[in-house]
């Protein structure tokens, strides 16, 4: 038997620019206030401590993806039926079809690549002496690898990271973020069903191996859009975000990078410590298919539950000095940053493999980042970003 407690509510706007800027407090509030938080401005309960959040996401037997990923329902009907949008039986299948080709086993041919390019890139960058974080290394090492993996055309990839960013506003409450974000999400889809109907996917990709699925049968023409847009839209400005984030934080807390130098071993620490510390994916959201309890409040059915990843991972229940950066920290491998459960993130290894070389060739020869102007963050209703990050770097030579 549950016992059903009070609901407690939260009357700010969390998707304000200052409450995009500065969300932890936010967070922090909603995480003293209960295990689900009545978002009066949004219409949904927040889940906000580490248990809870992993509790949701594990049980995704009552708490839905399809229609239940975005805080607005225009999105919602557009995504429908996606990987990330959709539960049981049709989303294992269609995981089934093309998360095969991103586990670590698969991706080890391409492990070679993505060292090359992240030390060429690096060694070109620390010749330069100065650089922006964001554009010149944090944009360019996916921006290299990801559209040729997936198997987009030439044509249209200068819109990608313009649309990519768009379909992650479009997941915010309907606001102007969310409204201007709109239309390129059509822009997107309608390139994507282009790429689908004339088969211009480059031989050999992602893409094309989800063509051979549909003429197989075990897809549909539908089916097959969406897939194309499952793996394309998250898989840029996330670890991008990700990088972006690395070195600003190190060039915060230089005592961070001299552990790293010290040790390569411990960059897949680090970057699980970056996703913790500053989660790329702020939230994503479910709807409850039935009468439940989170923590003991009550969520009657239908009800939109916002799972707020990135303040899972400053839970001050969870993790010990939640609010500092310690790439030497046990348990960041617990970070909830990737996802958990049925839907947890199917690209990560790849995002992995590309922070991790850059981070590795970075520590071979950088010395120190210094922030040479001004950082300015990318503001979007979901993902969490730097849109520049100036810095110079010193070397040993
Ligand atoms: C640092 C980089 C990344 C972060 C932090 C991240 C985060 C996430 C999170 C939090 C989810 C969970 C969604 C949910 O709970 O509903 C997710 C799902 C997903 N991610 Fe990532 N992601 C990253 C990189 C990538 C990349 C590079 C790709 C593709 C190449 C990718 C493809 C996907 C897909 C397809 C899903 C949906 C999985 C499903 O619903 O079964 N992600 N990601």
């Amino acid at each position: 038997m549950t016992t059903s407690v009070s609901v407690p509510s939260y009357g700010a706007d969390i998707y304000t620019d200052q409450a995009l800027l500065e969300p932890y407090e936010h967070y922090r509030t909603l995480r003293e206030l209960g295990p689900a938080v009545w978002l009066e401005q949004h219409g949904a309960f927040a889940v906000s401590r580490y248990a809870d959040v992993r509790a949701v996401l594990l049980d995704s037997d009552t708490f839905r993806s399809a229609n239940g990923i975005a805080l607005n329902e225009p999105a919602n009907q557009a995504i429908l039926g996606c990987t990330l949008a959709s539960d049981g039986e049709l989303h294992a299948h269609l995981r089934k079809v093309v998360a095969h080709r991103l586990t670590p086993r698969s991706l080890r041919p391409m492990r070679d690549l993505v060292t090359e390019r992240a030390d060429e890139l690096v060694s070109e960058l620390v010749a330069r002496g100065s650089f922006d974080a964001v554009a010149d290394l944090a944009r360019a090492l996916p921006l290299s690898i990801v559209p040729d993996f997936i198997g987009w055309p030439q044509e249209g990839r200068e819109h990608l990271l313009e649309w990519a960013g768009a379909n992650f506003d479009s997941f915010g409450p309907m606001n102007a973020r969310a409204e201007r974000a709109m239309p390129k999400c059509g822009e997107m889809a309608a390139f994507g069903a282009e790429l689908v109907r004339t088969g211009n996917v480059l031989p050999g990709s992602l893409g094309a191996g989800v063509l051979e699925a549909r003429d197989r049968g075990e897809v549909t023409t539908e089916q097959c859009m969406m897939l194309m847009l499952d793996y394309l839209a998250p898989s840029l400005d996330t670890t991008i975000s990700a990088v972006g984030s690395a070195i600003w934080l190190f060039a915060q807390h230089p005592e961070q990078w001299d552990r790293v130098r010290a040790d390569p071993g411990l960059v897949p620490n680090a970057v699980n410590e970056v996703v913790r510390y500053e989660s790329p994916i702020r939230a994503f959201g479910r709807l409850a298919e039935t009468d439940t309890e989170i923590g003991g409040v009550a969520i009657p059915a239908g009800s939109r539950v916002l799972v707020i990843y990135a303040s899972a991972n400053r839970d001050e229940r969870k993790f010990e000095r939640a609010d500092e950066f310690d790439v030497t920290r046990r348990d960041a491998v617990q970070q909830l940053g990737f996802g958990f459960g049925e839907h947890g993130c199917a690209g990560q290894a790849l995002a992995r493999m590309e922070t991790e070389s850059l981070l590795t060739a970075l520590a071979r020869s950088v010395t120190r980042f210094r922030l040479a102007g001004p950082s300015e963050r990318a503001l979007n209703n979901l993902i969490r970003a730097f849109g520049t990050v100036p810095v110079t770097v010193e070397t040993e030579a």
